[in-house]
């Protein structure tokens, strides 16, 4: 018997990428059922006409469909690929503007963007999780729905239980960013990485002898011979906010040098910086949703109207292969190495025991089995601590709709500056997502 595969928001714009490398990899996959299911109507047809033509006429012998329908999504399935987004980038956009009117970071996974996602993503994603245990309590779940911090915090601590791991592509990323910078395969490189998700440090990164690269690379950096790394991910080697980012966290490394910085520190320790290059008439969300977004849909558009994929082309990169790579690690019991987020429990010895944290873990099919951290340093302890806490208080507030949870959650986070800004941003963002948070009170 084959592996059925269900893309869980398969109608989002990160579909085409995940679908190109199961695609090219459904053999060693034994894949050969893939379902496109999403609780957008029109976006799961568009994206699934378009993959059950273009896999066909790519020969591709999977079984593609696409549904509304959970249920029968949900069946018999061996593998969930989950990514949601309620409120769509539309909602992200409102978010970001409102705080950055406010002068507070409003990226979406970090600052009170992060918070309004995670308020609206919650609620929606433990009901998926748990309708899998309901009808298909054997199959793996891996979530790279944001924002991850907080999500993995709510998911873990729900359903203990649960074959979930949820992870994300960023460190793998920059770590492919330094092993190009070193002209290493990716794979020769052991990565000590720890911290919880886009929040996290390298501490050492050694090569296939044993030597640790990172005090090379802090020199170049000290010594200005470097500032900047190549990103080796090429969905992202065009984009300004990219090639900013990489340069941004090249700096924060000099600033810090003790560890390598993971890049989205940078709206915690710069956050006057980042609120300040925001464009507010034009942030992130507006360029995801006239970019990335509008090109998606149209090709799907195009290609259904002529009714033929032949003259069209998805693309693998790093955040197809990363999903795949785990999945795949799972079905042959591999025991590869991967940065994920999991419970704490002693890892990282002097931190939470019950907090999920990202850090480096063996994956086979049972799963995964973290890897020893040992102590941390008090800087990064200290922010640690803090932000954990934040997303603690932020599960609270969308599990109980507390009030009171919701505004000691936005003081927790280092992004706000003083309780009038706090509270003024959480009421704003709270009115202006009436019909996706959970009603406080
Ligand atoms: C990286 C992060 C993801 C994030 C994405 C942003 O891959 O790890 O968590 O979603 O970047 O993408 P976007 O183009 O939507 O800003
Ligand atoms: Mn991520």
């Amino acid at each position: 018997m084959g592996n059925k595969f269900v893309m869980v928001g398969g109608g989002s714009t990160q579909s085409p990428g995940i679908l190109e490398v199961l695609r090219q990899r459904a053999k060693e996959l034994n894949l050969t059922d893939l379902v496109l299911y999403d609780n957008d109507e029109e976006r799961v047809s568009l994206l699934g006409q378009y993959t059950k033509m273009y896999y066909g006429e790519t020969g591709s012998p999977v079984h593609v469909s696409y549904t509304t329908d959970i249920e029968e999504a949900l069946k018999d399935a061996n593998f969930l690929f989950m990514q949601i987004r309620p409120g769509l980038n539309k909602q992200r956009a409102i978010d970001e503007k409102i705080c950055l009117r406010n002068g507070v970071v409003g990226q979406e996974t970090c600052g009170l963007g992060g918070f309004s996602f995670a308020m609206r993503v919650i609620p929606a994603v433990l009901e998926i999780v748990a309708k899998a245990q309901e009808i298909c309590p054997d199959a793996w779940i891996l979530n790279y729905t944001n924002p991850e911090a907080i999500l993995s915090e709510a998911i873990y601590h729900e359903f203990p239980d649960a074959k979930v791991l949820c992870i994300c592509d960023m460190p793998v990323s920059i770590e492919g960013a330094i092993a190009k910078y070193f002209n290493k395969d990716i794979h020769d490189l052991t990565f000590k990485y720890f911290g919880l998700n886009h929040f996290g440090w390298w501490s050492a990164v050694y090569d296939e002898n044993g030597q640790d690269l990172l005090p090379q690379l802090r020199e170049d950096v000290l010594t200005g011979k470097i500032d900047t790394l190549l990103i080796s991910n090429e969905e992202t080697t065009e984009d300004q906010y990219w090639i900013d980012t990489y340069k941004r966290m090249i700096q924060l490394f000099k600033r810090f040098p003790e560890y390598f910085p993971n890049c989205y520190l940078q709206y915690y320790l710069t956050p006057d910086d980042m609120v300040k290059e925001d464009d507010i008439t034009f942030t992130r969300g507006d360029y995801v949703m006239q970019g990335r977004e509008k090109r998606i849909y149209e090709e799907c558009r195009r290609v259904i109207a002529q009714k033929s994929a032949k003259d069209s082309s998805l693309h693998a990169g790093v955040h197809g292969n990363y999903i795949v790579d785990i999945a795949y690690a799972i079905i042959h019991n591999t025991h590869e190495r991967f940065t994920v987020n999991m419970m704490n429990h002693g890892a990282i010895s002097n931190f939470d025991v019950n907090a999920v944290v990202e850090i480096p873990a063996y994956i086979g099919s049972h799963g995964a089995e973290t890897i020893n951290v040992g102590e941390i340093p008090t800087f990064q302890k200290g922010l640690m601590e803090m932000q954990k806490a934040y997303e603690k208080k932020t599960v609270e507030a969308a599990l109980t709709g507390s009030y009171q949870a919701a505004i000691e959650a936005v003081m927790l986070n280092k992004t706000i500056p003083n309780y009038n800004i706090g509270k003024k941003v959480l009421d704003e963002l709270y009115e202006a997502n009436k019909q996706y948070w959970p009603e406080l009170k």
